[in-house]
């Protein structure tokens, strides 16, 4: 079966000084989507931005701001998020006790429902939530940082939600977050992901070279 592929650009690793520029310029180099990486110093060691942040570079880009929510407790933060202008709100199942309710709350704002897994999280998370999901993310990575190394064995849970999906028979997203580069973006979609997370990979060199960045990605892919 062939689905489309996606390269989602996480502006983790742009100029946060000019981050308008930054989304326009990987908009123009051909990435699909933006992914807005959030962090809150307590369910991660990081700090990003929030809602306001959002809201700023909403204008610069007509594609899909891909927010992936790195905070506990997450519900209190979902309208400002979805008000903000996210398309897909990402939460994570080990933010809060009542991930159910939470996914609940991102579909009645309207907006697109991801789940993220940590490396250690089991597929098994998402069972009984599947049937209200448009994305499912594979943690490749450790949350927090960018530049980090894709973890091997995430291969295998990429395969094995791949399984889950298709067994839906409904169209769910599966995305892979950390370490994508153009040395394992093929094994990645091979796993059965169709969405790619790229940030160092995509940020690199700055913005001369973002085009060729993004053609690396979609040629290594297969
Ligand atoms: C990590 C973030 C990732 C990260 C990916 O917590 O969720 O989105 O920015 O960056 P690279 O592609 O550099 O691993
Ligand atoms: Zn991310």
């Amino acid at each position: 079966m062939t689905r489309p592929i996606l390269i989602s650009a996480s502006i983790l690793s742009a100029d946060f000084a000019r981050l308008g520029e930054e989304v326009r310029a990987v908009d123009a180099a051909g990435v699909d989507w933006i992914h807005v990486d959030v962090m809150d110093g307590h369910f991660v060691p990081n700090i990003t931005l929030g809602p306001q942040t959002v809201r700023a570079i909403r204008p610069h880009t007509a594609k899909t701001l891909d927010v992936h929510l790195m905070i506990s407790p997450v519900d209190r933060y979902l309208e400002a998020f979805a008000e903000a202008g996210a398309d897909l709100m990402t939460v994570h199942a080990e933010a809060g006790p009542h991930l159910h309710r939470t996914i609940q709350a991102v579909k009645g704002l309207g907006k697109k429902a991801g789940l993220a897994l940590n490396p250690a999280t089991p597929v098994e998370a998402v069972d009984y939530v599947i049937d209200d999901l448009d994305v499912i993310m594979v943690m490749s990575v450790n949350p927090g940082f960018g530049g980090q190394s894709f973890i091997e064995n995430q291969l295998r849970k990429i395969a094995a939600l791949r399984a889950r999906i298709d067994a839906t028979g409904r169209d769910i997203g599966l995305e892979v977050d950390g370490g994508i580069g153009p040395q394992n973006i093929a094994r990645a979609v091979s796993a059965g992901a169709n969405i790619l997370v790229a940030g160092t990979s995509t940020f690199k060199g700055g913005p001369d070279h973002y085009a060729a960045n993004v053609a690396a990605l979609r040629e290594a892919r297969g």
